[in-house]
């Protein structure tokens, strides 16, 4: 990230929601992203997974200047490299959680293949035994496992999460933190994740705190700063 500014509205209802961020990610890293709300933290991502655009600077993924793209070379540029995990799943109620996760591939026109990788994934977050059952029969946790599974059946070379755990109960979180970093130490993705829950995540690669639009590289403490 070069320079990155963010500007909501005008007049009277201006937000400077980034200022002058810069900072680099290296493949494979596990990165936390951590601020208080309404610091810019969900402005941040939205930026690095192109689902917005920013006002100025530069976003650099694997050597391409993506602020250069047109619309078309942005979207095929977000769906290969890019997946996302949201706060709640967000899953289709009248699909199964196969379905779900073949989703991507089915929209895309490259389904040969999916299922199988699929079955693959979903056994590696435990879900097995539900390939069939439609994803409003599974629990909060489950589902939230079914859409991390979505975000990397297209192997993105990065994954971003935005509170992955910022809807589930103590237990799910646990497990679903634990499988993050386990996919991120198998696959070798790039894992950027905002979360309120700092603790849950233990040791990671990379900190970044966001304060009223900037950033601070490492964490804050109340007021101390822990490089
Ligand atoms: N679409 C928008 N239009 C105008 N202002 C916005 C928009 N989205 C966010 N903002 C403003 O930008 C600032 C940063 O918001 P952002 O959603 O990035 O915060 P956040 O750190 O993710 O907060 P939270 O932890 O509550 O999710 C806030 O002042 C917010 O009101
Ligand atoms: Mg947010």
């Amino acid at each position: 990230m070069h320079n990155l500014e963010k500007v909501y509205g005008s007049g009277e209802t201006r937000v400077n929601a980034l200022k002058n961020i810069n900072f680099t990610v290296k493949r494979g890293d596990f990165m936390l992203i951590v601020g208080s709300s309404g610091s810019g933290k969900s402005t941040l991502l939205n930026m690095i997974g192109l689902l917005d655009k920013p006002t100025s600077g530069k976003i650099i993924i694997d050597g391409v200047d993506t602020t250069t793209l047109d619309d078309n070379h942005l979207s095929s540029f977000r769906n290969s490299k890019l997946g996302f995990i949201f706060q709640f799943s967000n899953l289709l109620v009248d699909l199964t959680v196969l379905e779900n996760v073949t989703l991507p591939r089915n929209i895309q026109n490259t389904l040969e293949g999916a299922e199988i990788e699929a079955k693959v994934l979903l056994k590696t977050v435990g879900l097995e035994s539900q390939f069939n059952k439609f994803a409003n029969k599974v629990s909060g946790g489950q589902a939230q496992r079914v859409a991390i599974t979505r975000a990397l059946i297209n192997k993105p070379a990065i994954v971003l999460a935005d509170e992955p755990t910022g809807s589930l109960d103590s237990i799910s979180a646990e497990t679903t933190v634990q499988l993050l970093k386990s996919l991120n130490r198998k696959l070798n993705q790039t894992f950027i994740i905002v979360t309120h829950e700092r603790p849950q995540f233990g040791e990671v690669d990379k900190i970044v705190t966001i304060k009223d639009g900037k950033l601070i590289e490492g964490e804050l403490v109340g007021d101390t700063h822990i490089a």
